[in-house]
């Protein structure tokens, strides 16, 4: 059984002392839930504070990127040996990352070599834009992705990869795809590629996420699809209320 996962994507949000108070309120509540594990992606500047924040808590850190170098003379980035530091996850391949910073699969490949390396899980986000959708070629952009960023990558258990499907054109924007059709793109596009890189059996195991506008009013329709392991939340993470309704909806 692939236990749910709702990871909150803070992107670029958040001082490191709006992030302890956010934090803070996550804590108190979360110890009520269980069957669900939960991970916050917050800039950098927080890692450190927050790491020592959530010593004794369940509540699982991650980075929002990470450089595909190991070290060096690279001005303004970090290794994954740093994120390592404080974090169990990583974030790779976002939509953001990909639109505004020129990332592409084979550098995403190279990030997601660098993640395994400092012995981060990658949370690799997949999904196409509205044009692609509109031409009928999501599967295929999709396909595409996957196979480019996950290349020449070995997996030695399903819990060492999470996979976010995140179509471009839900994303940030409230205009949230409907449970059936993301189930049907899980079951028909993403699920069968992971299998036929590495097998059924391991497949199965491997958590895939739905990201897009989720919010507290449309997340129980997600999380009710066998299909759907959970959530990747952006807008809705910064505000502890609607972060741990949505949480609320795994139980
Ligand atoms: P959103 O962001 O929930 O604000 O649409 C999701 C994401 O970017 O991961």
């Amino acid at each position: 059984m692939r236990t749910p996962l709702i990871a909150g994507n803070w992107k670029m949000h958040n001082t490191e002392a709006e992030a302890i108070s956010l934090v803070r309120v996550l804590m108190q509540r979360i110890r009520f839930f269980s069957g669900v594990e939960v991970l916050i992606c917050p800039p950098f500047t927080s890692l450190s504070q927050l790491h020592k924040l959530l010593v004794s808590s369940p509540i699982l850190l991650g980075a929002q990127n990470i450089s595909e170098q190991s070290s060096g003379a690279y001005t303004g980035e970090i290794s994954g040996r740093m994120a390592a530091e404080f974090c169990s996850h990583v974030i790779l391949g976002h939509s953001e990352r990909r639109a505004y910073f020129g990332e592409d699969d084979a550098l995403i490949n190279q990030k997601v070599r660098a993640a395994q390396k400092a012995g981060l899980i990658p949370v690799l986000c997949v999904g196409e834009s509205l044009a692609e959708r509109d031409a009928g070629s999501a599967a295929e952009v999709i396909r595409c992705q996957l196979r480019g960023a996950l290349a020449g990558i070995q997996l030695s258990a399903p819990s060492d990869l999470v996979v976010a499907y995140e179509p471009v054109w839900a994303i940030g924007t409230g205009r949230s795809a409907l449970p059936e059709d993301i189930t049907k793109v899980i079951s028909s596009v993403i699920r069968p590629g992971l299998a036929a890189k590495w097998g059924e059996k391991l497949a199965e195991g491997i958590r895939i996420l739905y990201g897009g506008s989720v919010n507290p009013g449309n997340a129980g329709g997600y999380l009710s699809q066998p299909e759907i392991d959970g959530a990747l939340v952006g807008g809705a993470s910064l505000s502890a209320e609607k972060f741990l309704a949505i949480i609320e909806r795994t139980q």
